[in-house]
């Protein structure tokens, strides 16, 4: 099987991408950090599909992904040299899902030394992971802003894993004026329930085993709300108790509008149910609509 195009260069980047547009052809793209898993390949296919989707007589029809450890989202005493890393081993998954080309820049190259613009999305960014790590949306919305215009997109994909950061995007999407679909794409979990992430290579058997509470903790609330408990506070406690119980840390347990991120005192269907707990010293995060 052919790879993908592999580009380094923003500037090769962006031509290759401005030559699609001129074209008429139909371009997504799936913005990623690598060490790709199932959940970044249902957003590859997904794009793949809609890029075919394009109109017989149009230009080229291009699914493309970035794949960039972005520093500017991780917090000074995060893991971002440790991040984990494979990029021919990400290629072939990408081959495997469909893609045509694929970003992976250098730091220097997205950041060039005298870097000093940055995007501010306001309350949507703030609670929840905004709160526990500071900057890490600054840092989101600025990549993503630079990849959409270096990629110039009809659409993007985006996983519900990252419910916040969905949101953060579709703010700054809507506020920017950016000419760009923003598609949310629905979790990908383990057959035991533990949604995919690249982080959860940095678990141990038994650190993996307690992590599974952060799906149980959602699914119980899921199962409470459906039988008829709208009480947030009393979701949230019942939740709180299972990550508690497996000797994880919580971090922040909240039922919030799906939209704003804002609290909500009752559970109404569409509410939505965040969690971020750490399993020895690795921050996981997962989420539920409720019903
Ligand atoms: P990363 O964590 O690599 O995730 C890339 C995309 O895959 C994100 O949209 C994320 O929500 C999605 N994703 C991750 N795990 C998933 C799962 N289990 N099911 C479905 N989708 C999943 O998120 C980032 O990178 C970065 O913040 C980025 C947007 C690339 C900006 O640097």
């Amino acid at each position: 099987m052919a790879g993908p195009e592999l580009i380094r260069d923003t500037r090769a980047w962006q031509a290759y991408c401005r030559e699609a547009r001129r074209r008429g052809g139909r371009v997504a793209l799936v913005p990623t950090m690598g060490f790709l898993h199932q959940g970044h390949l249902s957003l590859m296919r997904e794009a793949r599909r809609l890029a075919d989707a394009a109109p017989p007589a149009a230009g080229p029809r291009l699914a493309l992904a970035s794949i960039f450890v972005n520093p500017a989202q991780f917090g000074p005493r995060e893991d971002l040299a440790r991040y984990p890393r494979d990029l021919d081993g990400d290629l072939a998954k990408c081959a495997s899902a469909g893609i045509d080309a694929v970003l992976a820049p250098e730091p220097a190259d997205v950041y060039r030394p005298d870097h000093q613009s940055w995007v501010e999305v306001g309350s949507v960014a703030e609670g929840l992971c905004g709160a526990s790590r500071p900057g890490h949306f600054r840092g989101v919305a600025t990549v993503v802003l630079k990849l959409l215009h270096l990629s110039l997109p009809d659409v993007a994909l985006f996983g519900e894993k990252d419910w916040q950061q969905l949101q953060v995007v579709r703010t700054m999407v809507r506020d920017l004026d950016l000419d760009v679909e923003i598609r949310g794409m629905p979790i990908v979990r383990e057959p035991d329930g533990l949604a995919l992430s690249s982080r959860n290579a940095y678990l141990s058997p038994e650190e993996r085993s307690r992590a599974l509470a952060l799906s149980r903790a959602l699914f119980g609330a899921r199962d409470r709300a459906a039988r008829g408990e709208r009480d947030a506070g009393a979701l949230r406690a019942e939740a709180r108790r299972v990550l508690d119980a497996a000797g994880l840390r919580v971090d922040y347990v909240e039922i919030v509008h799906p939209e704003t991120l804002r609290p909500v005192e009752r559970a109404e269907p569409g509410s939505r149910m965040l969690v971020a707990a750490f399993a020895g010293a690795t921050r996981l995060i997962d989420n539920l609509a409720l019903p």
